[in-house]
């Protein structure tokens, strides 16, 4: 019991000068991983190769998060936030992500990268709780709507700060 509990409060950390990069098809299938994305995850490199990005996603992550991410990742914007994986092992990392649309040589989007850095420590005693109010609602709505019920939740919280998202976690990020 014991073990199972530290096993699966595991906290794995990426060093400050690391960064984790991935691609994705457009359906955010994994089309490339580098060293650092194999080794915190966990997994080996053919596991992770054609798999849903989510096989990383852990439960405490809010799905409005995700749906904002898609959004903008649709309308040709980039994305930026703060991510809680899983690895397979059942611990968790917590990165700062940058996530944006990969153009091929005509310009047309043919997938997705992300480069995730080490995220501020204080970013995330900020955003944790946050994302615990987003997961309590998300339980609280109906599968399909959930997701817009909590991200209308992320948007009382910044228009409180008056702030914009992009703002608030550049802002987060340099604590
Ligand atoms: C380039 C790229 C990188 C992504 N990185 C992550 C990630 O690190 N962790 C994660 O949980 N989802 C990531 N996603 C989002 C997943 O595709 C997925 O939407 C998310 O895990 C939620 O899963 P669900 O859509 O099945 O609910 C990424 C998507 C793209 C396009």
């Amino acid at each position: 019991m014991l073990a199972s509990k530290i096993l699966h409060d595991d906290e794995v950390f990426l060093g400050s000068d690391e960064l984790i990069i991935s691609k994705t098809d457009l359906q955010g299938r994994i089309t490339y991983a580098n060293r650092t994305f194999i080794r915190l995850a966990g997994y080996d490199e053919e596991a992770l190769l054609d798999k849903p990005h989510n096989m990383i996603r852990h439960p405490d992550m809010p799905k409005g998060v995700f749906k904002f991410l898609w959004q903008e990742l649709q309308q040709g914007h980039e994305f930026f936030g703060f991510i809680k994986n899983a690895t397979i092992g059942q611990g968790f990392y917590w990165v700062f992500a940058n996530i944006t649309p990969d153009f091929d040589s005509k310009g047309r989007v043919q997938g997705y990268f992300s480069v995730r850095r080490s995220p501020s420590a204080e970013a995330i005693k900020v955003i944790e709780p946050i994302y615990k109010n987003m997961i309590e609602i998300e339980r609280r709505h109906s599968k399909p709507d959930a997701p817009h019920h909590s991200f209308s939740y992320l948007n009382q919280v910044l228009d409180s700060k008056r702030v914009s998202y992009e703002r608030f976690v550049m802002q987060l990020q340099a604590l």
